[in-house]
């Protein structure tokens, strides 16, 4: 499954990934700038806080309420933020596009 981690200067890192992984994960074992992990993905620091660009936003499932509150404690929220040790990669993520925060290099 292919994912675009699009970097703050605009240049993009396309980066294959097997299903079941998180991408979180992914991006950590890329070396994506900006994508940390430091809790390992157990929904305890927010280093892993990335934008879904919002054609994929509704490919996704509703954050969970923990997630929700994780959240709140990065910077730069909007409402295309989520964790990126909670997004599950599926063959249906084809293709899907995720922004680096800035506040997070
Ligand atoms: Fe810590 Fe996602 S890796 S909250």
């Amino acid at each position: 499954v292919t994912i675009i981690f699009k970097h703050p200067d605009g240049e993009e890192t396309r980066v294959d990934s097997p299903v079941g992984e998180t991408v979180m994960r992914v991006a950590v074992e890329a070396g994506i700038p900006g994508i940390v992990g430091d809790c390992g993905g157990n929904l305890s620091c927010a280093t892993c806080h990335c934008y879904v660009d919002p054609a994929w936003g509704s490919s996704l499932p509703n954050m969970s309420a923990d997630e929700e509150t994780m959240l709140e404690s990065a910077l730069d929220v909007t409402l295309e933020s989520r964790l990126s040790c909670q997004i599950v990669v599926t063959a249906e993520l084809e293709g899907i596009r995720l922004m680096i925060p800035e506040s997070s290099l």
